[in-house]
C-alpha cells in the first residue's frame, strides 16, 4: 500500500495546526504519532481553498485531489456568541458543511473524523456525560453542530464523529491565550465559575484523533483530557502557571449573562467522559492540568 492520503479541513485554526505538527514531526506532546501515518500525504485547507459550505467546491476539491484515506474536518464556525447572532450562517457550515464533507469522504471510500463539541448536551444534570447520553443543545452552535453530527453519520459509512470541549492550541483564539493577555493588563478578571467542562489540549486531541482513525469502530466519541473544571478554574491555573498575579473574581452565568446579555447560554455540566474511545483504543488523553502546564511552557516559543 502507497503512503496514506489525508485531507484535513479548516487547517488554520487550532485543531488544524495541531494535526499538521503531528504528521510533520510524527510526534506529538502525549506520545508517538502512530507508524501507520508515517509518509502520509496531507493536504491542509482552510477557508480560501475549500469552503466546505459549498458542495459543488467540495466535490470538485475532491475529484481533482481524492481520493483520500481520512478526511478530518476541522473545519467550523467555532464562535459561540457570534453562532446566536447568525444561526443560519453557523447551519450552512457546521451542519451543511459537514454533510457535503461527509458525502465526499463517503463517496471516495475515505475514513471520516468529523469533530464536534461538548455544546450538543443540554448540561443540566452534575457528572460526566457518556457518547449515548441524551442531546439537547442550548444554543445555536450546539444546534448546528449537533445537525453536523446527524448528517455527517448519516452521509458517510466510516464516519467517526469526535466530541471535544474547551479547546485551546497554539495557533489562532482560545480562553486560556485570552486569560494570559487579560492577566497581563489587568489586576483582576471576572470568570464564570458554575459551568464545569474539560480544558482539552489541541496537540493531544491531534494524536488521539490519529490514534482512534485507525479503528474500524465508527461512531461518536467523547475525546478531552481527563478531569473537570470551572472556567474559573481554568483562569486561575493558567495564570498562575503563566505566573502572572492576576486575581480570579468568580460569577455565576446569570451575573455573567447580565453583563453580556448578547451572550449564548451555555451548559453548565457538560464534562464528557472518554468510554468509547477507553474501550477502541485505549484513553490516551492525559489529565487536563498536565496537559495545560506543558503548553503553557511551551506557548512562548509556539505560539501562532
Ligand atoms: N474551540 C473550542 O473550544 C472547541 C470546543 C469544542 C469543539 N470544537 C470543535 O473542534 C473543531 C476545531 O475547532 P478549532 O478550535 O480548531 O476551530 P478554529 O480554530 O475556529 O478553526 C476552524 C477553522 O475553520 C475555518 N472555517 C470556517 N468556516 C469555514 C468554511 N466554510 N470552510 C472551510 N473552513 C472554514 C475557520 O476559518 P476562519 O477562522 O477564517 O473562520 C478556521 O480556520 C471544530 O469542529 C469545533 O466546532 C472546538
Amino acid at each position: 500500500m502507497g503512503a496514506p492520503r489525508i485531507l484535513v479541513t479548516g487547517a488554520r485554526g487550532q485543531l488544524g495546526n495541531e494535526l499538521r505538527r503531528c504528521l510533520e514531526t510524527m510526534g506529538a506532546e502525549a506520545g508517538p504519532v502512530p507508524e501507520a501515518w508515517r509518509g502520509a500525504e496531507a493536504d491542509y485547507v482552510d477557508y480560501d481553498a475549500l469552503d466546505i459550505a459549498d458542495a459543488a467546491a467540495v466535490d470538485a476539491w475532491f475529484s481533482a485531489h481524492g481520493p483520500y484515506d481520512l478526511v478530518v474536518n476541522c473545519a467550523a464556525v467555532t464562535n459561540v456568541d457570534g453562532c446566536e447572532a447568525d444561526e443560519e450562517g453557523a447551519w450552512r457550515v457546521n451542519a451543511l458543511g459537514a454533510q457535503n464533507v461527509a458525502r465526499a469522504a463517503g463517496a471516495c471510500g475515505a475514513k471520516l473524523v468529523h469533530v464536534s463539541t461538548d455544546y450538543v448536551f443540554p448540561g443540566d444534570e452534575p457528572g460526566e456525560r457518556v457518547e449515548g447520553d441524551p442531546t439537547g443543545p442550548v444554543s445555536a452552535y450546539g444546534r448546528t453542530k449537533l445537525a453536523g453530527e446527524e448528517l455527517a453519520l448519516a452521509a458517510c459509512p466510516r464516519c467517526f464523529v469526535v466530541r471535544t470541549a474547551w479547546l485551546y492550541g497554539y495557533v489562532g483564539r482560545n480562553f486560556v491565550k485570552t486569560m494570559l493577555r487579560l492577566g497581563a493588563e489587568r489586576p483582576s478578571v471576572t470568570v464564570v465559575d458554575d459551568q464545569l467542562g474539560n480544558p482539552t489540549s489541541a496537540n493531544d486531541l491531534a494524536l488521539n484523533i490519529l490514534r482512534l482513525a485507525l479503528a474500524e469502530d465508527y461512531g461518536v466519541y467523547h475525546v478531552t483530557n481527563n478531569g473537570t473544571c470551572s472556567w474559573a478554574d481554568l483562569a486561575e491555573a493558567a495564570l498562575s502557571g503563566a505566573g502572572l498575579p492576576c486575581e480570579v473574581v468568580r460569577c455565576t452565568s446569570e451575573e455573567y449573562k447580565a453583563a453580556n446579555p448578547a451572550s449564548a447560554d451555555r451548559p453548565r455540566f457538560s464534562s464528557l467522559r472518554n468510554a468509547h474511545l477507553a474501550e477502541a483504543v485505549g484513553d490516551g488523553m492525559r489529565p487536563w492540568r498536565e496537559a495545560l502546564d506543558e503548553y503553557l511552557s511551551k506557548l512562548p516559543e509556539l505560539e501562532g
